[in-house]
Protein backbone atom coordinates (compact mmCIF):
# COMPACT_ATOMS: atom_id res chain seq x y z
CA UNK A 1 0.00 0.00 0.00
CA UNK A 2 1.30 3.65 -0.64
CA UNK A 3 0.73 6.43 1.76
CA UNK A 4 1.20 9.57 1.81
CA UNK A 5 1.23 12.43 4.60
CA UNK A 6 -0.99 15.72 4.72
CA UNK A 7 1.49 17.10 7.43
CA UNK A 8 -1.31 19.78 9.17
CA UNK A 9 0.29 19.30 12.71
CA UNK A 10 -2.28 17.89 14.93
CA UNK A 11 -4.93 17.57 12.32
CA UNK A 12 -2.15 15.66 9.97
CA UNK A 13 -3.73 12.11 7.99
CA UNK A 14 -2.75 9.70 5.56
CA UNK A 15 -4.05 8.85 2.21
CA UNK A 16 -3.92 5.39 1.57
CA UNK A 17 -3.31 4.21 -2.40
CA UNK A 18 -4.09 0.63 -3.05
CA UNK A 19 -5.64 -1.71 -5.87
CA UNK A 20 -8.23 -3.70 -3.97
CA UNK A 21 -8.04 -1.09 -0.84
CA UNK A 22 -11.63 -1.54 -0.22
CA UNK A 23 -11.83 -5.32 1.01
CA UNK A 24 -9.31 -4.32 3.64
CA UNK A 25 -10.41 -1.13 5.05
CA UNK A 26 -12.27 -2.72 8.04
CA UNK A 27 -9.18 -4.53 9.23
CA UNK A 28 -6.86 -1.35 8.70
CA UNK A 29 -9.43 0.49 10.45
CA UNK A 30 -10.27 -2.12 13.30
CA UNK A 31 -7.52 -0.22 15.52
CA UNK A 32 -9.78 2.87 15.30
CA UNK A 33 -13.22 0.51 16.53
CA UNK A 34 -13.74 1.27 20.28
CA UNK A 35 -17.42 0.37 19.96
CA UNK A 36 -19.05 3.02 18.61
CA UNK A 37 -21.30 3.47 15.70
CA UNK A 38 -19.97 3.37 12.12
CA UNK A 39 -22.38 5.34 9.69
CA UNK A 40 -21.91 5.01 6.09
CA UNK A 41 -22.68 7.77 3.99
CA UNK A 42 -23.65 6.70 0.17
CA UNK A 43 -25.65 6.27 -2.50
CA UNK A 44 -28.32 3.62 -3.16
CA UNK A 45 -26.18 2.73 -6.24
CA UNK A 46 -22.73 2.99 -4.27
CA UNK A 47 -24.17 0.88 -1.90
CA UNK A 48 -25.27 -2.10 -3.91
CA UNK A 49 -21.41 -1.75 -5.68
CA UNK A 50 -19.28 -1.43 -2.93
CA UNK A 51 -21.09 -0.48 0.60
CA UNK A 52 -23.04 -3.74 1.24
CA UNK A 53 -19.99 -5.38 0.80
CA UNK A 54 -18.00 -3.21 3.09
CA UNK A 55 -20.42 -2.97 5.82
CA UNK A 56 -20.43 -6.95 5.97
CA UNK A 57 -16.77 -6.62 6.37
CA UNK A 58 -17.15 -4.24 8.99
CA UNK A 59 -20.06 -6.01 10.91
CA UNK A 60 -17.50 -9.34 10.20
CA UNK A 61 -15.06 -7.39 11.70
CA UNK A 62 -17.39 -6.46 15.05
CA UNK A 63 -17.95 -2.95 13.88
CA UNK A 64 -21.38 -1.54 14.79
CA UNK A 65 -22.58 -0.29 11.32
CA UNK A 66 -25.13 1.23 9.68
CA UNK A 67 -26.03 3.41 6.21
CA UNK A 68 -27.58 6.11 5.63
CA UNK A 69 -28.39 7.05 1.82
CA UNK A 70 -28.50 10.19 -0.01
CA UNK A 71 -30.33 11.14 -3.58
CA UNK A 72 -27.71 10.97 -6.61
CA UNK A 73 -26.17 14.87 -8.13
CA UNK A 74 -26.20 17.96 -6.76
CA UNK A 75 -29.77 17.74 -5.04
CA UNK A 76 -27.47 15.97 -1.79
CA UNK A 77 -26.41 18.70 -1.08
CA UNK A 78 -29.08 20.64 -0.09
CA UNK A 79 -29.77 21.63 3.47
CA UNK A 80 -32.89 19.21 3.76
CA UNK A 81 -30.84 16.45 2.93
CA UNK A 82 -28.09 17.68 5.23
CA UNK A 83 -30.91 18.08 7.71
CA UNK A 84 -32.12 14.74 6.94
CA UNK A 85 -28.75 12.97 7.89
CA UNK A 86 -28.35 14.79 10.96
CA UNK A 87 -32.29 13.21 12.18
CA UNK A 88 -31.21 9.93 11.01
CA UNK A 89 -27.84 9.79 12.95
CA UNK A 90 -30.24 11.25 16.05
CA UNK A 91 -32.91 8.49 15.44
CA UNK A 92 -29.98 5.56 15.08
CA UNK A 93 -28.51 6.79 18.81
CA UNK A 94 -25.08 8.30 17.11
CA UNK A 95 -23.48 10.35 19.90
CA UNK A 96 -19.74 12.11 19.82
CA UNK A 97 -18.08 9.04 18.98
CA UNK A 98 -19.37 8.15 15.91
CA UNK A 99 -17.52 8.03 13.09
CA UNK A 100 -18.73 8.62 9.29
CA UNK A 101 -17.63 6.71 6.20
CA UNK A 102 -18.20 9.55 3.16
CA UNK A 103 -18.66 6.18 0.65
CA UNK A 104 -18.49 7.82 -2.86
CA UNK A 105 -18.04 10.76 -5.20
CA UNK A 106 -17.63 14.62 -4.44
CA UNK A 107 -21.08 15.61 -3.31
CA UNK A 108 -21.13 12.44 -0.94
CA UNK A 109 -17.62 13.57 0.46
CA UNK A 110 -18.98 17.21 0.64
CA UNK A 111 -22.41 16.82 2.36
CA UNK A 112 -21.11 13.44 4.90
CA UNK A 113 -17.66 15.81 5.13
CA UNK A 114 -19.94 18.47 6.51
CA UNK A 115 -22.33 16.65 8.53
CA UNK A 116 -18.96 15.21 10.36
CA UNK A 117 -17.98 18.59 10.70
CA UNK A 118 -21.31 19.76 12.73
CA UNK A 119 -22.56 16.76 14.19
CA UNK A 120 -22.31 17.33 17.93
CA UNK A 121 -19.86 19.98 17.09
CA UNK A 122 -17.52 17.34 15.07
CA UNK A 123 -17.03 13.94 14.93
CA UNK A 124 -14.37 11.72 12.73
CA UNK A 125 -14.83 10.76 9.55
CA UNK A 126 -12.68 9.00 6.66
CA UNK A 127 -13.05 9.46 3.53
CA UNK A 128 -13.69 6.62 0.72
CA UNK A 129 -14.03 8.18 -2.72
CA UNK A 130 -15.39 6.23 -5.24
CA UNK A 131 -15.04 8.58 -8.77
CA UNK A 132 -11.52 9.44 -10.18
CA UNK A 133 -12.84 13.03 -9.00
CA UNK A 134 -13.03 12.76 -5.79
CA UNK A 135 -10.13 10.27 -5.67
CA UNK A 136 -7.52 12.85 -6.71
CA UNK A 137 -9.38 15.94 -5.32
CA UNK A 138 -12.32 16.75 -3.17
CA UNK A 139 -11.62 13.41 -1.30
CA UNK A 140 -8.17 15.62 0.11
CA UNK A 141 -8.27 18.52 2.14
CA UNK A 142 -11.11 18.88 4.00
CA UNK A 143 -13.57 20.92 2.35
CA UNK A 144 -16.87 20.02 3.02
CA UNK A 145 -20.30 22.01 2.87
CA UNK A 146 -23.48 22.49 1.18
CA UNK A 147 -25.72 24.45 -1.09
CA UNK A 148 -27.82 26.96 -0.79
CA UNK A 149 -30.68 28.77 -2.92
CA UNK A 150 -28.36 31.76 -3.55
CA UNK A 151 -25.16 29.54 -4.57
CA UNK A 152 -23.55 26.83 -4.13
CA UNK A 153 -20.06 25.86 -1.55
CA UNK A 154 -22.15 28.52 0.94
CA UNK A 155 -22.63 27.07 3.56
CA UNK A 156 -19.15 24.16 4.50
CA UNK A 157 -16.37 24.03 6.66
CA UNK A 158 -13.05 23.11 6.37
CA UNK A 159 -12.76 20.04 8.35
CA UNK A 160 -10.51 17.57 7.98
CA UNK A 161 -10.96 13.42 7.46
CA UNK A 162 -8.94 11.01 9.41
CA UNK A 163 -7.92 9.39 6.47
CA UNK A 164 -8.46 8.91 3.07
CA UNK A 165 -8.91 5.69 1.25
CA UNK A 166 -8.09 5.43 -2.89
CA UNK A 167 -9.05 2.17 -4.22
CA UNK A 168 -8.14 2.58 -8.07
CA UNK A 169 -10.12 -0.76 -8.94
CA UNK A 170 -13.59 0.72 -7.59
CA UNK A 171 -13.42 2.79 -11.14
CA UNK A 172 -13.51 -0.52 -13.16
CA UNK A 173 -17.45 -0.56 -11.99
CA UNK A 174 -18.31 3.17 -13.00
CA UNK A 175 -19.41 4.33 -16.07
CA UNK A 176 -16.59 5.02 -18.64
CA UNK A 177 -17.88 8.31 -19.50
CA UNK A 178 -18.02 9.20 -15.93
CA UNK A 179 -14.17 7.85 -15.31
CA UNK A 180 -12.81 9.87 -18.13
CA UNK A 181 -14.18 13.16 -17.30
CA UNK A 182 -12.31 13.35 -14.33
CA UNK A 183 -8.65 13.04 -16.37
CA UNK A 184 -9.01 16.88 -16.84
CA UNK A 185 -8.45 17.57 -13.02
CA UNK A 186 -5.42 14.92 -13.33
CA UNK A 187 -4.07 17.11 -16.18
CA UNK A 188 -4.81 19.96 -13.81
CA UNK A 189 -2.26 19.04 -11.30
CA UNK A 190 0.83 18.56 -14.09
CA UNK A 191 0.02 21.88 -15.56
CA UNK A 192 -0.17 23.51 -12.35
CA UNK A 193 2.85 22.13 -10.66
CA UNK A 194 4.99 18.72 -12.28
CA UNK A 195 6.09 19.86 -15.80
CA UNK A 196 7.53 16.06 -16.26
CA UNK A 197 3.96 14.70 -15.26
CA UNK A 198 1.77 16.32 -17.55
CA UNK A 199 4.13 15.32 -20.34
CA UNK A 200 3.98 11.77 -19.13
CA UNK A 201 0.01 12.05 -19.11
CA UNK A 202 0.06 14.06 -22.53
CA UNK A 203 1.51 10.81 -23.80
CA UNK A 204 -0.41 8.45 -21.89
CA UNK A 205 -3.80 9.80 -23.13
CA UNK A 206 -2.71 8.64 -26.57
CA UNK A 207 -3.51 5.41 -25.89
CA UNK A 208 -6.77 6.10 -22.95
CA UNK A 209 -7.14 2.17 -23.05
CA UNK A 210 -4.15 1.62 -21.50
CA UNK A 211 -3.97 4.28 -19.49
CA UNK A 212 -2.36 3.92 -15.40
CA UNK A 213 -4.90 5.08 -13.31
CA UNK A 214 -2.80 4.14 -10.21
CA UNK A 215 0.21 5.86 -10.94
CA UNK A 216 -1.53 9.00 -12.03
CA UNK A 217 -4.37 8.95 -8.95
CA UNK A 218 -0.92 8.70 -7.12
CA UNK A 219 0.96 11.36 -8.16
CA UNK A 220 -1.92 13.53 -7.69
CA UNK A 221 -2.87 12.98 -4.40
CA UNK A 222 1.05 13.92 -3.36
CA UNK A 223 0.76 17.26 -5.15
CA UNK A 224 -2.76 17.63 -3.92
CA UNK A 225 -1.53 16.73 -0.45
CA UNK A 226 1.49 18.96 -1.19
CA UNK A 227 -0.56 21.99 -1.89
CA UNK A 228 -2.89 21.68 1.04
CA UNK A 229 0.25 21.17 3.83
CA UNK A 230 1.12 24.26 2.90
CA UNK A 231 -1.94 26.10 2.70
CA UNK A 232 -5.11 24.34 4.68
CA UNK A 233 -6.83 27.73 4.43
CA UNK A 234 -6.57 28.72 0.91
CA UNK A 235 -5.29 31.90 1.67
CA UNK A 236 -2.57 32.01 -1.07
CA UNK A 237 -0.85 28.45 -2.57
CA UNK A 238 -4.17 26.41 -2.87
CA UNK A 239 -6.03 28.79 -5.13
CA UNK A 240 -3.81 26.89 -7.97
CA UNK A 241 -6.40 24.24 -7.88
CA UNK A 242 -8.59 26.42 -8.53
CA UNK A 243 -6.68 26.29 -12.51
CA UNK A 244 -9.51 26.18 -15.40
CA UNK A 245 -12.43 26.31 -11.97
CA UNK A 246 -13.50 30.23 -12.66
CA UNK A 247 -14.48 29.40 -16.29
CA UNK A 248 -15.30 25.88 -15.85
CA UNK A 249 -17.76 27.19 -12.81
CA UNK A 250 -19.34 29.52 -15.07
CA UNK A 251 -19.73 27.21 -17.88
CA UNK A 252 -21.18 24.20 -15.76
CA UNK A 253 -23.87 26.97 -14.24
CA UNK A 254 -24.75 28.02 -17.76
CA UNK A 255 -25.32 25.05 -19.06
CA UNK A 256 -27.24 23.52 -15.80
CA UNK A 257 -25.33 20.66 -14.07
CA UNK A 258 -25.32 17.22 -14.72
CA UNK A 259 -25.71 18.66 -18.29
CA UNK A 260 -21.75 19.33 -18.80
CA UNK A 261 -19.71 17.20 -15.70
CA UNK A 262 -17.32 19.41 -13.17
CA UNK A 263 -14.53 17.51 -15.02
CA UNK A 264 -15.35 18.32 -18.40
CA UNK A 265 -16.15 21.70 -17.62
CA UNK A 266 -12.91 22.50 -15.81
CA UNK A 267 -11.12 21.01 -18.99
CA UNK A 268 -12.80 23.98 -20.91
CA UNK A 269 -12.03 26.17 -18.34
CA UNK A 270 -7.87 24.92 -18.29
CA UNK A 271 -7.97 25.95 -22.82
CA UNK A 272 -9.22 29.14 -21.87
CA UNK A 273 -7.10 30.03 -19.00
CA UNK A 274 -4.21 28.63 -20.74
CA UNK A 275 -4.79 30.96 -23.47
CA UNK A 276 -5.41 34.12 -21.17
CA UNK A 277 -1.95 33.06 -19.32
CA UNK A 278 -0.35 33.36 -23.14
CA UNK A 279 -2.18 36.67 -23.66
CA UNK A 280 -0.82 38.25 -20.45
CA UNK A 281 2.77 37.11 -21.63
CA UNK A 282 3.15 34.28 -18.73
CA UNK A 283 2.57 31.12 -21.26
CA UNK A 284 4.61 30.57 -24.18
CA UNK A 285 2.40 29.92 -27.37
CA UNK A 286 3.67 26.90 -27.47
CA UNK A 287 2.86 25.78 -24.19
CA UNK A 288 -0.35 26.83 -24.49
CA UNK A 289 -0.66 24.66 -27.87
CA UNK A 290 0.33 22.26 -26.06
CA UNK A 291 -1.85 22.10 -23.42
CA UNK A 292 -4.69 22.63 -25.35
CA UNK A 293 -3.93 19.16 -27.71
CA UNK A 294 -3.59 17.65 -24.19
CA UNK A 295 -6.82 18.89 -23.20
CA UNK A 296 -8.34 17.81 -26.19
CA UNK A 297 -7.36 14.28 -26.22
CA UNK A 298 -9.50 13.94 -23.99
CA UNK A 299 -13.18 12.31 -25.48
CA UNK A 300 -15.38 16.03 -24.23
CA UNK A 301 -18.90 16.70 -25.17
CA UNK A 302 -18.86 19.05 -27.79
CA UNK A 303 -20.39 22.47 -26.50
CA UNK A 304 -23.81 23.88 -27.96
CA UNK A 305 -23.20 27.27 -29.27
CA UNK A 306 -23.45 29.59 -26.41
CA UNK A 307 -23.62 33.57 -25.98
CA UNK A 308 -20.28 34.43 -24.29
CA UNK A 309 -21.83 37.23 -22.70
CA UNK A 310 -24.34 34.68 -21.02
CA UNK A 311 -21.22 33.54 -19.07
CA UNK A 312 -19.68 36.78 -17.33
CA UNK A 313 -22.66 36.90 -14.96
CA UNK A 314 -21.71 33.78 -13.59
CA UNK A 315 -18.18 34.67 -13.33
CA UNK A 316 -18.85 37.87 -11.16
CA UNK A 317 -20.74 35.71 -8.95
CA UNK A 318 -18.06 34.13 -7.99
CA UNK A 319 -16.29 37.15 -7.79
CA UNK A 320 -18.52 39.22 -5.53
CA UNK A 321 -17.84 36.03 -3.08
CA UNK A 322 -14.62 37.05 -3.08
CA UNK A 323 -14.75 40.25 -1.32
CA UNK A 324 -14.86 41.02 -5.22
CA UNK A 325 -11.26 39.98 -6.02
CA UNK A 326 -11.04 37.69 -8.83
CA UNK A 327 -8.04 35.20 -8.06
CA UNK A 328 -7.53 33.77 -11.42
CA UNK A 329 -5.42 31.06 -11.59
CA UNK A 330 -3.13 31.46 -14.69
CA UNK A 331 0.09 29.35 -15.81
CA UNK A 332 3.80 30.86 -16.02
CA UNK A 333 4.80 27.54 -17.57
CA UNK A 334 3.79 24.04 -17.61
CA UNK A 335 4.02 23.06 -13.96
CA UNK A 336 3.67 26.34 -12.91
CA UNK A 337 1.00 28.28 -11.84
CA UNK A 338 -0.03 31.71 -10.24
CA UNK A 339 -2.72 33.99 -9.15
CA UNK A 340 -3.87 37.57 -10.55
CA UNK A 341 -6.47 40.13 -10.03
CA UNK A 342 -5.87 41.41 -14.03
CA UNK A 343 -8.17 39.44 -16.10
CA UNK A 344 -10.71 42.28 -17.78
CA UNK A 345 -13.85 41.26 -18.77
CA UNK A 346 -13.04 40.94 -22.32
CA UNK A 347 -10.27 38.87 -22.00
CA UNK A 348 -12.23 36.54 -20.74
CA UNK A 349 -15.24 36.94 -23.23
CA UNK A 350 -12.16 36.55 -26.25
CA UNK A 351 -11.08 33.38 -24.08
CA UNK A 352 -14.61 31.41 -24.99
CA UNK A 353 -13.93 31.57 -28.77
CA UNK A 354 -11.04 28.99 -27.92
CA UNK A 355 -13.42 26.32 -27.15
CA UNK A 356 -16.71 26.94 -29.55
N1 LIG B 1 -10.77 21.46 -4.93
C1 LIG B 1 -9.86 22.48 -4.66
C2 LIG B 1 -9.36 22.46 -3.25
O1 LIG B 1 -9.54 21.49 -2.54
O2 LIG B 1 -8.80 23.42 -2.82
Amino acid sequence: MKTIQVNLGSRSYQIHVESGLMDRISSILSEENHGQKWIIISQHRLMELFGFNLMENLKHNGFNSDYITLPTGEAAKSLNEFSRIISQMIEMNCDRSTTILALGGGVVGDVAGFAAASFMRGIDYYQIPTSLLAMVDSSIGGKTGINIAEGKNLVGAIYQPKSVFVDPTLLESLPREEVISGLGEIIKYGAIQDNAFFSEISHALDNLESFSFEKAIYRSCEIKADIVSKDEYEEGLRRILNFGHTIGHALEAHFGYGKLRHGEAVSYGMICAGWISNQLGNLLKNDYQDLKVTIEKLPLPLLNKFDQNQILPFIKNDKKNMSGKLHFVILDGLGSASTTNDVSDDLILNSLKEIQ
